[in-house]
């Protein structure tokens, strides 16, 4: 097919390696290879005429978005599981599907979710930083101690695909699950995860993991009330920004309330708050979750498929309704 028949594809952002060449034997693709956004005057005016886009989290698809499209547009497929940058109504209005990237980055999320567990709660942040500022130091029976896991209770908030494989990591730490979720799950067999309402996990939770979706009913559900809820020196790890309030994050270590704090990405990326970068106690990692080689591939490789799925056609793959 010469390209000026092939459907044109925006492409925003540079994707892993041999993921957007898919694309090319049966459409014109534009894209936009860099590794910061295009910024949105530039969307604005790439996205016009488009049949299909793929989206990172950084681009915001709203009705003025969907206007500069135009109605040419036929899937918006977000390079993300998340998707807080669509307004999924405006879409549904206009009868664009949307589709997101769920189940292949699952493994790679929870695996962080556990690395800032143990950062946090072993003080390897603030170990680090002291080695390598070259300030003097020495074993000591009382230096840097942190958190044993064995025995602890750990909570879950949100207990979805990540949520579950954070639940099935920790059987590997002897730590007693609980989580709170809308809906319970059926009980395992000989026990596993059991469901709590949020304010009895809260305050049971030495260490509770934050993995539900960020939706207007969960932006800051973890407010300094409900911080102040968790046991004398409890540790939280954040997996999705705007879940948990930062600044009152920020406060509670502070305060010495929580004893230790990691978060994976931030509500207003990239910045960080300064309240959070003054707390020795909080692991801060910028937005790693699914950074790895094999993830971010399944990641491409389905916003790829949702395209081609749409465009030959069919339905998307993994289409994400209108909440
Ligand atoms: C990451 O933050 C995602 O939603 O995929």
């Amino acid at each position: 097919m010469s390209d000026h028949r092939k459907p044109p594809v925006l492409v925003t952002r540079r994707l892993a390696p041999g993921v957007v060449e898919r694309l090319a034997p049966s459409c014109a693709v534009t894209q936009h290879d860099e590794e910061l956004p295009m910024g949105r005057a530039g969307l604005l005016k790439a996205v016009h005429g488009r049949a299909a886009v793929i989206t990172t989290l950084d681009d915001v698809v709203d009705d003025e978005f969907l206007d500069a499209a135009g109605p040419a547009l036929r899937i918006v497929a977000n390079h993300a599981v998340g998707t807080h940058n669509i307004d999924l109504a405006a879409c549904a209005r206009r009868g664009v599907p949307v589709s997101n990237t769920p189940g292949v980055l699952t493994a790679a999320t929870a695996d962080m979710a556990w690395a800032l567990l143990l950062a946090a709660t072993r003080r390897l942040g603030e170990g680090e930083r002291l080695l390598r500022s070259g300030r003097s130091w020495a074993w000591a029976p009382t230096f840097l101690l942190g958190m044993e896991l064995a025995g602890t209770p750990l909570g879950i908030l949100g207990m979805g695909r990540i949520g579950r494989a954070v639940a099935r990591r920790a059987a590997a730490f002897d730590m007693p699950v609980g989580y709170h979720n809308r809906t319970p799950l059926p009980a395992e067999p000989g026990g596993g995860p059991h469901w709590l309402p949020l304010d009895e996990l809260l305050a049971k939770s030495m260490v509770l993991v934050v993995t539900c979706p960020l939706t207007a009913a969960t932006r800051h559900l973890l407010n300094a009330d409900r911080l102040a809820q968790l046991p004398p020196g409890a540790v939280v790890v954040s997996m999705t920004a705007g879940v948990v309030d930062e600044l009152a994050l920020a406060a509670a270590l502070g305060s010495g309330a929580l004893s230790a704090a990691a978060v994976d990405n931030f509500e207003h990326e990239p910045a960080v708050p300064p309240e959070l970068l003054a707390q020795d106690r909080a692991v801060l990692a910028p937005h790693l979750g699914s950074a790895t080689v094999r993830t971010r591939q399944a990641m491409g490789g389905l916003a790829v498929d949702n395209v081609l799925a749409v465009l030959a056609g069919g339905a998307p793959l993994t289409p994400v309704a209108a909440r």
